[in-house]
Parts: C-alpha cells; sequence; structure tokens
C-alpha cells in the first residue's frame, strides 16, 4: 500500500504547496481560482498564449516560480465545456493534476472549483480517487534510487474547498474504493514466489478486520467435497491450492446474496502443455480475476454497503511435474460431470467450473458474475480496450455494461450459444477442456456456463484488460486493479441509489 500518499480538505484561503487550479475553455476562472491567482496579475493569460494553452480538457499550463504568488509551482489544468464532464471525467483530472506535480514536490493544494463555480462534496471526492489512483506505484522491491530521487507519491495534498467537512466526509466512502483498487493492484503486481495460493488466501484473511466472514478450504476439505476439476489444476504445484468464501452481510437479515468468483491461477505456466517462454512472467498475474473479488470485498466492507455479497476465489498454481495432471486424463467436477483434459493450459475454466458449482448450490445467489483472465483470445477479438462479456441475462448484461460506460471499465458482449457448445462435447466424458482453434473466448464461456444451471450469471474474460494495462491518467501500474471500480458501481446502482 502507497504510504506516502496524505489528502486533506482545508478551504480556499490555505493555499501551501505546488498550487494547482482549473480553468474551462477560454480560460475561464471561477470566483475562487480568480481570487487565489490575482496577485499573479495577467501572468497565467500571457503564459497561456505562449503556450497555445486554451482550457481544452484534460491539457494543462505549466509555470514554474510564478511572480507575484507565494508557491514553487503553478499548474493549471484545463476543463474544456464543463457541461459535458461525467464522474469518470473527474477522476482523469484529478490524475492529470496530480500527474503534473513533480515527484519531489512535498505538498500540492488543488483548488476543487471548476470555471462554473464550487464542485459538489462527491466531485471532489472523485477528484482526490484519481489523484490517489495516478500516484500509486508498486515499488517495494525497488532498493536503489537514481540520485536526487524521492520515493515517488511521498506527498501531501490539500484540496481546498468551500466545504471541507463535507467533502471530507464523501471521501470518507471514495477511500474505501481506492483502496480496494489498490488492495487488486498490489495483489496482482506482486510476484508468484511471493503470493502463492496459502499467501493469497492469508491477505484475504486480513478482511476480518473489517467485519467480513472469510472461510478457507484447504486441499482435504476440497477432496471431500469432490472437487476434482480444481483440485485437477493444482496437483502438479508444490503449493497446494486453497478455496476461500469471504461473505459480507450489511443488507437485510435473509435477503439472498450476490456472488462474485474469481479465477485465482497464482502463477499459470500452462502445466504439460506448457507455455512458451516468452512473457510468460506476465502469469504472475493469472490470479487478477481473484484479486478483484479480494478488492471488491474490500471496497464493499470498508463503506458497510448495505448489501450481501459472497465473494469467492479459486487459488491453484498450474505446473508441470511428475504429479501433473496430463492431457486424455478425465476429472469428475462437484457437479458430476466428467470433463475430458485436452489441453492442462485451458485451466482457469477447471478451477471456476468447481466454485461456481459450489457458491451457486450453497448461497443460491440472485446473480453470479465471475472474473477471470480466461483466454488470450479476447485480447485478439477485443484489446485492452474492453473485457469480454459473456451472460445468460439480458437485464444483467445490461446492468454491467451500463456501469463499464459509466467508469470507463468498459464491457462489450459476446455471443453464447448452443452451436458453439457441440464444439466441447467430448468422445470419452461428458464435456472437454477446450474446443478447437476458432470462438476460443466463447468456447471457454460455453465450458462455464455448463456448471451454472440457470442462476442469472455473467462472466467477464478480463485477460486483456487486467495485465499489462494500458498507461492512463488514472494508473502508471502494470495492473490498473481493473474491475473493483467497475463492480463497486454495478452494487451502487443495484442496491445504494
Ligand atoms: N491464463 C491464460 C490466458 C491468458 C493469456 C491470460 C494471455 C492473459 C494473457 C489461460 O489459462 C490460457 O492459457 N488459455 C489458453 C486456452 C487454450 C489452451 C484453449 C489460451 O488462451 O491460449
Ligand atoms: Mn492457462
Ligand atoms: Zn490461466
Amino acid at each position: 500500500m502507497q504510504e506516502g500518499f496524505k489528502i486533506g480538505f482545508t478551504s480556499f484561503d490555505r493555499l501551501q504547496g505546488v498550487l494547482v487550479t482549473f480553468c474551462g475553455e477560454g480560460l475561464k476562472f471561477g470566483p475562487a481560482t480568480q481570487k487565489a491567482l490575482a496577485p499573479a496579475g495577467d501572468l497565467p493569460r500571457r503564459a497561456a498564449a505562449a503556450d497555445r494553452f486554451t482550457g481544452k480538457n484534460g491539457s494543462t499550463l505549466d509555470i514554474i516560480a510564478p511572480s507575484g504568488l507565494k508557491v514553487p509551482r503553478l499548474v493549471i489544468v484545463g476543463t474544456g465545456k464543463e457541461r459535458d464532464l461525467e464522474d469518470r471525467d473527474l477522476l482523469r483530472l484529478g490524475g492529470v493534476a496530480i500527474g503534473k506535480v513533480p515527484s519531489a514536490a512535498p505538498q500540492a493544494t488543488f483548488v476543487a472549483e471548476f470555471a462554473g463555480g464550487a464542485l459538489k462534496a462527491e466531485q471532489i471526492a472523485d477528484l482526490a480517487l484519481g489523484a490517489r489512483l495516478r500516484a500509486y506505484a508498486f515499488d517495494r522491491y525497488k532498493t536503489k534510487r537514481k540520485e536526487g530521487e524521492e520515493r515517488p507519491g511521498k506527498i501531501e495534498v490539500h484540496i481546498a474547498c468551500a466545504n471541507p467537512a463535507a467533502a471530507g466526509r464523501a471521501w470518507t466512502r471514495a477511500m474505501s474504493l481506492a483502496d480496494g483498487v489498490v488492495w487488486a493492484r498490489d495483489l496482482v503486481n506482486e510476484p508468484a514466489n511471493v503470493l502463492f495460493p496459502a499467501e493469497f488466501a492469508r491477505r484475504a484473511a486480513s478482511l476480518r478486520k473489517l467485519g467480513v466472514i472469510v472461510e478457507v478450504l484447504d486441499v482435504p476439505a476440497m477432496r471431500k467435497l469432490g472437487m476434482g476439476a480444481l483440485l485437477g489444476v493444482g496437483q502438479g504445484s508444490s503449493h497446494e491450492p486453497k478455496l476461500v468464501v469471504m461473505r459480507w452481510n450489511g443488507g437485510k437479515r435473509g435477503s439472498g446474496p450476490i456472488a462474485f468468483i474469481g479465477k485465482g491461477v497464482c502463477f499459470d505456466s500452462g502445466g504439460i502443455s506448457i507455455k512458451p517462454a516468452a512473457n510468460m512472467e506476465d502469469m504472475k498475474g493469472d490470479m487478477a480475476g481473484a484479486a478483484c473479488v479480494v478488492g471488491l470485498m474490500h471496497a464493499l466492507a470498508a463503506r458497510k454497503a448495505k448489501v450481501n455479497v459472497v465473494g469467492a476465489i479459486g487459488l491453484v498454481e498450474n505446473m508441470p511435474d511428475g504429479k501433473a495432471q496430463r492431457p486424455g486424463d478425465i476429472v469428475t467436477s462437484l457437479s458430476g460431470q466428467t470433463i475430458e483434459i485436452i489441453n492442462t493450459d485451458a485451466e482457469g475454466r477447471l478451477v471456476l467450473a468447481d466454485v461456481l458449482y459450489y457458491i451457486n448450490k450453497r448461497f443460491k445467489p440472485r446473480f453470479m458474475i465471475n472474473l477471470a483472465t480466461l483466454t488470450g483470445a479476447i485480447l485478439v477479438a477485443l484489446g485492452q480496450e474492453y473485457a469480454g462479456l459473456f451472460s445468460n441475462d439480458d437485464k444483467l448484461a445490461d446492468r454491467l455494461t451500463k456501469a463499464g460506460k459509466a467508469t470507463g471499465e468498459r464491457v462489450w458482449r459476446m455471443p453464447l450459444g448452443p452451436e458453439y457448445d457441440k464444439m466441447i462435447d467430448s468422445k470419452f466424458a461428458d464435456v472437454k477442456n477446450t474446443g478447437g482453434r476458432s470462438a476460443g473466448s466463447i468456447t471457454a464461456a460455453q465450458f462455464l456456463q455448463r456448471f451454472v444451471n440457470k442462476t442469472p450469471w455473467a462472466h467477464l474474460d478480463i485477460a486483456g484488460t487486467a495485465l499489462g494495462s494500458p498507461q492512463t491518467d488514472i494508473n502508471k501500474s502494470w495492473s490498473a486493479g481493473w474491475g473493483v471500480r467497475l463492480l463497486s458501481r454495478l452494487v451502487e446502482d443495484y442496491y445504494e441509489r
């Protein structure tokens, strides 16, 4: 966790450190900003003209040692036409703003006002959330720094606003979400020699501090239940699998829960069907679905969400050794369906088959959503911009699409159908774990669907979005913690509005 980032709320008349202000198209400032910049006279206007800065959304003007002002640096961030601004634009602008503050600066003050006037408390919290996420860096294994380089992100950010107390309250809620995203990022970035199933389970169990009920099932417990699909994947590793079930009961007593399930392959070597060496190191992130579920549980519990929710993660390591599962093996899943292993590298669906079936049967959730870095094929289809969405329920799919648009963590619906289902019928067992070269992401989803019965369900294939994330204004890390904001928003829309 980033220790060096502190945020506080203050009034418009206390400006310390790097000064960050906002302006609309045509260099329009709000009243408090005008007052703060008055001692600089026409400097902002002249600097803007020299740099052809007009206040376009996301553009910045950087003035060092601005004469008249008692600050080392003035940053002006353009907001463009403010009528079009959405929540996620505020996040972005918070990220842009902190990105212009040098990492060596100990303090910065944001004047939280746009040309149209003071911001609402929730908008200010979103601005702070964007700054917090942008300032994240996973640097716990860096022991050396270049000369003069400070530990990045060690900074106090003061947000000057009309009502600091109200903004502080809104931030408390947003901070729960920020911490959830940071949790997910940390877990995904962590190497697999440190984060193996037992260690992952230990970290998830620390959610107990927030009132989450956490159960950890070990191998004997899973064997007793009959989770032959999940256990088959883990049997070639010296690290034993774990299944973690987390429950947050913030809703009405007896009200049916919703469930989130994550693929937690702590390292995916491919097993006996071993992967090529190039980029295999990325497979430490094959537990990004599980990381998202843990981050989400953190966010919901920390904000005491009035909802009953189950989070479950299947934790395994997929390795080749003398005990490893072979192509041609047939395993019996918890559902009773037998599975012929064609390719040991199609392991995520085997893990999820047992966890989905278990959670559905035990909790009878209103709906289930699973997240998994499931197929390279989804990267071919959608790149890193959209996650693949597969669902047996149009309403749930629409809800996810809407939450995706609102948060910028976008999903694109892909088809399911009996024609694709035929592609995974097996010669020897009920089903096989791969469907051939074409429609790889769809046959993987069809496989999962055989283990969910009629429960409304959605599968998010996040192999493209969760790893090696594109650099954005709110993330510079290898992992964006993809999905935590999306699902937090979905729960909020569903229960908290
Ligand atoms: N974890 C991989 C999918 C993956 C690939 C995630 C690239 C992130 C980046 C998954 O377990 C896998 O190996 N899938 C195979 C399935 C195939 C054997 C049917 C794949 O996509 O090649
Ligand atoms: Mn694999
Ligand atoms: Zn995998």
